[in-house]
């Protein structure tokens, strides 16, 4: 018996709660993905045109539409003769459906909901979604005018960070963590507006953790270990210098890149940990400095009373 098999069974059979499931390559997510889905045509009786399941890819959408049919299929060929007339229904109803099965990407998903309602949604009903060639292009050219435009004319969040040297590349990355992160610019409050407070308390942290994280590295060459040392010295002026606690300031700051250096340099568990770290500090220095650029400025008020030493 496989040890986690009550929390596989709860899957299949509690069909009405929510899970999430994390688990690692090859454990069984898409089998059980299947028998639930199986579970919620056959017991529950709900019909597939009901049902959204939705995948990242085409390939992975393919695949659940194919091992849903298997499955169906088996379920046919094995039917005991006890089995009822309306249980073999339900199979036959689901395999017909399957032609149609609303199983696909959430890109597709939301145009097929936004074709079907774009009074609703404001759009033209004749749109097309770009693929990513075409929105990596639309992306760069946007950026480019953008750039052109804003440069002879810089918005007022701009300014002091153009006056404190900072560059086009790290405007370039603020660019790219907000469009990931698009619905902060759109809404037009955050739900938790980021205080230069508490990135202050979560870097003063990081960076006093960083001289015992070195210790662990063997080759002082390593690009996460220079990287770790280059953030320190950052660090330690900002806290000598009397702006401190400055928005721009700190937006400045080059945080070391979670994925950079080579394991074979390391102690393993230290490393795990310190690029933890970085990734979760970097997250929150990005989501700063983005919204200096949003209508929501950090607030530097508090740049007179805390330092960061
Ligand atoms: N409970 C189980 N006992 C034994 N084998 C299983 C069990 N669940 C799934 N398998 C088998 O393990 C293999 C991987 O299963 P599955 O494709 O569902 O995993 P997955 O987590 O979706 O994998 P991936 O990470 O590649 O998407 C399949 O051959 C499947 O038949
Ligand atoms: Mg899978």
């Amino acid at each position: 018996m496989i040890f986690d098999q009550a929390a596989r069974q709860r899957i299949v059979e509690d069909l009405d709660s929510s899970f999430a499931v994390d688990a690692g390559a090859g454990t069984g997510k898409t089998t059980l993905l299947i028998d639930r889905l199986a579970a919620v045509l056959l017991q529950a009786e709900i019909p597939l045109s009901r049902v959204a399941a939705i995948t990242f890819t085409d390939k992975a959408a393919g695949e659940l539409v194919e091992r849903l049919r298997q499955k169906l299929e088996k379920a046919l060929a094995e039917g005991d003769p006890a089995e009822t007339l309306k249980r073999r229904k339900l199979v036959l109803r689901a395999l017909k459906d399957l032609e149609q099965a609303p199983v696909s990407t959430i890109h597709s998903f939301c145009s097929s909901i936004l074709r079907e309602y774009p009074v609703e949604a404001g759009i033209d009903p004749q749109f097309k979604v770009l693929d990513q060639v075409q929105a990596d292009a639309f992306e760069a050219q946007t950026w480019d005018d953008w750039l052109k435009a804003t440069l002879l004319n810089p918005v007022e969040a701009l300014i002091p960070f153009l006056n404190l040297g900072g560059s086009l590349a790290q405007m370039e990355k603020v660019k790219t963590f907000l469009l990931r992160h698009r619905a902060l610019v759109v809404r037009p409050a955050v739900p938790e507006e980021p205080s230069a407070t508490r990135l202050i308390i979560q870097l003063k942290a990081f960076a006093r953790s960083i001289p015992q994280t070195l210790t662990a590295c063997k080759n002082p060459e390593d690009k996460f270990f220079e990287q770790l040392v280059s953030f320190k010295k950052q660090w330690d002026a900002l806290a000598a210098s009397s702006l401190s606690g400055d928005a721009v300031r700190l937006s400045l700051l080059e945080l070391p890149k979670p994925k950079a250096g080579t394991k074979a340099n390391w102690d393993e568990k230290t490393l795990t940990q310190a690029r933890g770290e970085t990734a979760q500090v970097g997250e929150a220095h990005q989501f700063f400095a983005a919204l200096m650029f949003c209508d929501v400025t950090p607030s530097a008020g508090s740049q007179d009373t805390i330092g960061i030493k």
